[in-house]
């Protein structure tokens, strides 16, 4: 570890590979031979022109897409996804499917509701506190789209696999699980995820869409909400967050050229994950809040016999080089992020941690 460096085991903004921090620290004042930083560049510049282009190429590469999907960078967060979405593609009498897996589908739910648009919560985990994934799910035929939240980053579930949704095309908020495995582009009408989990820091949003769901934006939206105003600009119709883009391009670089790519990516966060997973099931000591078939790679969520021991846990991690174990304020207990960028290295440590935490206080 670099010294003064800890293990980051954050939810979001979380870790970046420390070599596009160090890349990042040594092109900061000088970008490309421009005399400027990168955040100091305009972005109607050929650096920039070079940038954006490059992390759409590596996007597109990456996820597997042709021609038929634009790659766009918005900002907004994934938050401002959940009403554009409706806003863009639930015009006249038009209806969309939804599944309810926790936080972040309910809000996407909300948004729509909000606007008092047509849409069926087809399935919903509601029922155990989110904590499985819904099977044998019956999409409408006649949805325009169907939205899943592919991990839950609060609750720490995931989808295995990706419902059969009989055409309809899925809509698909991949925050915190995007680029950590490949997917079958397909599938998807559009995906979206915000970056500050496995693509970059905060500030922007990655949107994939198909062409065709342009035609259904209606005349009706202001500009700035609209999906074609981007598609048509190449995501430079205003000022966008360049700085944020830029990393994103050096965190996808990595992806391909020091990972080797989605798959290569997949097999280590399997290997990570199972090291955690593992530990929990071995004793009686840690408890995993997800079920089985529905764990997260991702956010690996936990309960220890008590609050108490819970805080000593997080405090000594922390006192121990592991930071970010605390779960979200509305769960409690602990959570492993293991995105990306956190390594086998930190996981292992935090292997040992938890092992030696058990022996002191099983
Ligand atoms: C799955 C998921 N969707 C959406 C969001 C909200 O993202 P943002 O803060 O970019 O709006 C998050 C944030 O943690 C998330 O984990």
């Amino acid at each position: 570890m670099t010294a003064n460096r800890i293990y980051n085991f954050n939810p979001g903004p979380a870790a970046l590979p420390l070599p596009v921090l160090e890349e990042i620290q040594q092109d900061f004042l000088d970008f490309s031979g421009s005399g400027m930083s990168i955040t100091e560049i305009s972005h109607r510049s050929r650096q920039f022109d070079n940038v954006i282009n490059d992390a759409v190429a590596r996007t597109r590469r990456l996820l597997g897409l042709d021609d038929q999907f634009r790659v766009l960078f918005l900002q907004g967060g994934a938050s401002m996804q959940f009403a554009m979405i409706p806003m863009n593609f639930l015009v006249q009498n038009k209806f969309a499917d939804y599944v309810d897996t926790g936080t972040w589908s309910s809000k996407a739910i909300k948004e729509a509701e909000i606007q008092g648009k047509a849409i069926k919560v087809v399935a919903s985990s509601a029922d155990k506190n989110y904590s499985y994934i819904p099977q044998d799910i019956k999409f409408n035929a006649g949805a325009v789209f169907a939205h899943l939240t592919s991990n839950n980053t609060i609750k720490g579930t995931g989808w295995a696999e990706l419902p059969e949704t009989n055409g309809v095309p899925i809509i698909c908020d991949m925050s915190s699980d995007i680029m950590s495995k490949p997917i079958d582009s397909q599938k998807f009408g559009l995906i979206y995820a915000g970056a500050q989990k496995n693509m970059g820091p905060a500030g922007v949003c990655l949107v994939v869409i198909r062409q065709d769901m342009l035609d259904l934006v209606p005349d009706s939206l202001p500009t700035m909400l609209r999906y074609d105003t981007y598609a048509a600009k190449n995501s430079l119709y205003n000022t966008p967050p360049c700085f944020a883009i830029y990393t994103l391009g050096l965190v996808l670089k990595w992806l391909e050229e020091t990972v080797g790519g989605l798959d290569k990516m997949a097999a280590i966060n399997q290997k990570k994950a199972a090291l955690i997973y593992d530990l929990i099931d071995a004793g009686g000591f840690y408890r995993a809040a997800a079920e089985p078939d529905s764990r997260s790679l991702m956010n690996i969520t936990f309960r220890l016999p008590n609050e108490e021991l819970e805080q000593q846990f997080i405090q000594q991690a922390l006192q121990n080089g592991l930071g970010g174990l605390k779960g979200h304020r509305s769960v409690g207990g602990c959570r492993a992020s293991l995105y990306n960028a956190v390594s086998m290295e930190a996981v292992e440590s935090l292997a040992d941690f938890m092992k030696t935490f058990e022996t002191e206080n099983g």
